[in-house]
């Protein structure tokens, strides 16, 4: 086990990249992918423990908060957890906190992600994905600077009202939005958005994907698809699709990634 460890869930790369960042900086890292259940789970005698992931709905990802119910964390290492967001951090780092108590923690703006739904010029501050994605690195250079010195945050992440409300309404929502998934003829069958998808949730059928509602919206099938042949709903139809250009489909799907 290395120095350090970084349990990272990532739906389309901008988390999997903040981590590869930090680790980068802080070196002798190993990624733990939370995507399907930890490969790794006792990390109480490392040094540095994090945790990086999306808002989803103004919470962590479903499914997350079992994942982490499964570590042997503390009292040893020093912990801190990274929230990537597109406009509102949410609730998902005062949930962490409650399971796993944070010495660190901080949010990274990345509102890419949500290109497939609405322009980025229209997003707040309307910028390119090129200027997000620069932005983004530079904050997880400063995270990697932070932990490396230990700092400690000065108060615990918050949890705001309405971030709840919203955050306990979508477990209900996402299998139902995922019955609004379709398939255009572009598709040519390769099977990539099932094998992404981390929770079985896509069989091939005929070479044609097909969508159950077993579906957490991490969107890896949507934003991964080679021939953008994936919409879910109508508003997607004439988006653009975005995946983190630092990070391959290949790697969402490796269960640890060792950075020296
Ligand atoms: C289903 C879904 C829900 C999201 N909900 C929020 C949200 O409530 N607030 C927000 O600021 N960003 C939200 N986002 C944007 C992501 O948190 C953000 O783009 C993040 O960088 C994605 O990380 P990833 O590429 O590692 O999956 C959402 C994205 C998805 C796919």
């Amino acid at each position: 086990m290395s120095k350090n460890v970084i349990f990272c869930f990532s739906g389309t790369g901008n988390c999997l990249d903040i981590a590869k960042n930090i680790a980068g900086g802080l070196g002798d890292t190993d990624i733990v992918m939370m995507r399907r259940a930890p490969a790794v789970t006792d990390v109480r005698f490392c040094e540095r423990v994090g945790f990086v992931f999306p808002c989803h709905a103004g919470r962590m990802p479903l499914g997350m908060e079992e994942s982490l119910r499964m570590l042997s964390v503390k009292p040893n290492p020093y912990t801190f957890g990274v929230v990537s967001y597109a406009g509102y951090p949410g609730i998902g780092l005062a949930q962490l906190n409650d399971i796993i108590p944070l010495d660190y923690w901080t949010g990274i703006s990345h509102q890419s992600a949500c290109i497939w739904l609405m322009p980025h010029t229209l997003m707040f501050p309307p910028l390119t994905p090129e200027k997000a994605q620069k932005r983004s690195a530079e904050l997880a250079a400063q995270v990697a600077a932070d932990v490396k010195v230990f700092k400690k945050a000065d108060k615990a992440p918050s949890a705001p009202l309405f971030n709840r409300i919203e955050a306990s309404a979508w477990p209900k929502i996402a299998p139902k939005k995922a019955e609004d998934f379709s398939v255009t003829g572009k598709c040519i069958g390769c099977g990539q958005c099932a094998r992404l998808c981390p929770k079985g949730n896509i069989r091939m059928i005929g070479g044609r994907p097909e969508f159950g509602t077993d579906c957490i919206q991490c969107l890896s099938c949507l934003q991964f698809c080679p021939r953008r042949a994936i919409n879910i709903g109508a508003a997607s139809e004439t988006r653009e699709r975005w995946h983190n250009p630092n990070v391959t489909a290949d790697e969402l799907n490796e269960k640890l990634i060792h950075i020296d």
